[in-house]
């Protein structure tokens, strides 16, 4: 049967499912692919030796004291992980209202990160968070004056933050403040430091997102914060026209790679983002994302395996260069 050329184009002589049929067909013409170079694992440090503890709210992740730190880092490096983001447990008797622990070369953060990239060198990138959170008393991540988080004396302590990071081997410093101008500040500060080439990964688009509970209890700052929201920093989850504003501001002060956080729920701000700018992108599956997923996968509602890598594509497609997940190394052991 011939059809009319007018026809061409249209069903039955253009079929969808022709390249849907085989395995070899599909992979073929498959528009995105993850690498378990495009991750980068959170993980949450404590004091002591040989220590672990568990998390409640997210089953399947622990806290680590650093030298189990320093050999998860190493298998990461192993499983071609592309960084690790660490993340201090701070202990309470530590905290303070201004978060002095913040400028203690010392502290765990530091530690940390000197250990790890002592003995796993660049085979691994470690990217140090910028905001004082994990130090303050009142769990902010800045400086409180009268029930507000005054942004320029909050700066003045992220850049020194920044800097003592860089000195103790960061590859990348991440700012997850929202103050405004921090980028611009932290960059000069890092090049004043001699760290013109320590990457800038700023948190451009963080919204004030409920998704961030577990991590608050991973961390132990969901006390501190008692009730307090931070939606005087981070942005509104109602806005993206916003979105569009910050990582413009954040790439004209110098950042290297603009994040997007939480993921999954902001897929569209993804999106935007990367149709709008010529700039490495990354996104944060955040903690309340890992919970909805694994706690689901535990009662047997869905198959956790098969719903992560699911994600994990979704963030490729929607323009995603890197993910920050603390699926990293099952996604990477599934990669293999
Ligand atoms: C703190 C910070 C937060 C996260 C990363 N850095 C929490 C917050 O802003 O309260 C959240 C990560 C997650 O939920 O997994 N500056």
């Amino acid at each position: 049967m011939t059809l009319p050329l007018s026809s061409f184009g249209q069903f039955p002589s253009t079929r969808l499912r022709r390249t849907r049929r085989w395995d070899w067909i599909r992979e073929m013409v498959q528009e995105n692919q993850l690498s378990a170079k495009n991750l980068i694992w959170p993980i949450f440090v404590i004091e002591g030796q040989g220590k672990t503890e568990p998390i409640a709210t997210m089953p399947g992740v622990e806290r680590m004291s650093i030298d189990l730190a320093v050999e998860a880092a190493q298998q990461a490096a192993q499983l071609g992980i592309g960084a690790v983001a660490i993340f201090p447990v701070t202990p309470a008797s530590k905290k303070s209202n201004r978060g002095d622990e913040a400028l203690n070369p010392e502290n765990l953060i530091c530690k940390a990160t000197h250990a790890i990239r002592s003995s796993c060198k660049d085979s691994i990138g470690i990217v140090c968070d910028v905001a004082l959170d994990p130090y303050t008393s009142h769990g902010h991540d800045g400086i409180l004056v009268d029930d507000y988080i005054v942004n320029d004396q909050t700066i003045e302590i992220l850049c020194k933050q920044a800097v003592l990071q860089a000195q103790a081997g960061a590859s990348v410093i991440a700012p997850s403040d929202m103050m405004d101008g921090r980028i611009g500040a932290i960059r000069t500060a890092l090049d004043q430091a001699g760290f013109d080439h320590v990457i800038l990964m700023s948190y451009a688009a963080k919204y004030a997102s409920a998704f961030y509970g577990p991590f608050r209890d991973a961390v132990g700052s969901a006390k501190n914060l008692g009730g307090a929201s931070k939606k005087t920093y981070q942005m509104n989850p109602a806005n993206s026209d916003e979105a569009i504003r910050e990582v413009a501001l954040d790439i004209q002060e110098g950042a290297d790679i603009v994040m997007v956080k939480p993921g999954m729920p902001y897929l569209d701000i993804v999106r935007r983002l990367h149709d709008s700018f010529s700039i490495p992108i990354a996104v944060y599956q955040v903690s309340g994302e890992y919970a909805m997923i694994q706690l689901a996968a535990q009662a047997s509602a869905i198959h956790e395996q098969a719903c992560v890598m699911e994600s994990m594509l979704a963030f490729r497609r929607a323009g995603a260069d890197a993910i920050l997940t603390y699926f990293a190394p099952r996604v990477a052991q599934w990669l293999h």
